[in-house]
């Protein structure tokens, strides 16, 4: 047996439709050592409360497909004096009302607080008992003027704690330093290094 082969690990497939979150995971994953492809199944979002459960659904219908290690992202924007909204509904609201919708609704309120959670859904035929799930949160606020061209959805009115730029004014790099997806996938990646029956 090619004794090099015993240790390369496979490629895990990380199932979405949003190039710029690859091109987030694909950074982090390359840390690591692992590689990810790009796989577009434009499957349905189940509809329900909790990223998590989306996350979890929608990888399992995604393994019933691929039949091959994967990970799913779910996303939101849960905005403090809102009660959470958009959350899990960020998708909807992004497409719908976009940016500058959000900042009219946010026109006039003082506590600007807010937070990503990103939720990754680890599954091959070794999780059986259910994907395993990865969390990953950063709090901040929403900024009162979209700012900088980079990243995507939110990126332009959400200012991390501890940071005077949106996600939007950062680099990939330093997106990934403290970004919700970030956190979510080297758990994930952590994961797969201490576990790689789970992956083979
Ligand atoms: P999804 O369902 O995981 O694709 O995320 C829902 C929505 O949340 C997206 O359409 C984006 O508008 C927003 N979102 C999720 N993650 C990010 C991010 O890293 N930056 C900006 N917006 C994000």
């Amino acid at each position: 047996m090619n004794r090099h082969r015993v240790h390369e690990l496979p490629t895990i497939h990380f199932v979405t439709g949003n190039k710029a979150k690859f091109r987030e995971a694909t950074r982090i994953a390359k840390e690591f050592g692992l590689r990810l492809s790009f796989e577009d199944l434009e499957l349905d979002e189940p509809q329900s409360d909790s990223i998590e459960y989306v996350a979890r659904t929608t990888a399992l219908l995604a393994f019933q497909i691929i039949k091959q290690p994967l990970f799913v992202e779910d996303a939101g924007l849960f905005i403090d004096s809102l009660h959470g909204f958009p959350g899990v509904y960020s998708s909807y609201v992004y497409s719908s009302i976009g940016v500058p919708g959000l900042l009219k609704l946010m026109s006039g309120i003082s506590d600007r607080r807010a937070m990503f959670k990103s939720c990754v859904a680890l599954c091959s035929s070794s999780t059986l008992s259910g994907p395993k799930l990865f969390i990953g949160e950063v709090e901040g606020s929403i900024s009162k003027l979209a700012k900088g061209e980079g990243g995507f959805g939110f990126d332009p009115v959400f200012v991390p704690s501890g940071i005077s730029r949106t996600f939007a004014q950062l680099s990939i790099m330093e997106k990934n330093r403290l970004s919700h997806r970030s956190r979510a996938v080297r758990a994930l990646c952590s994961f797969v290094l201490k576990n790689r029956r789970i992956v083979e």
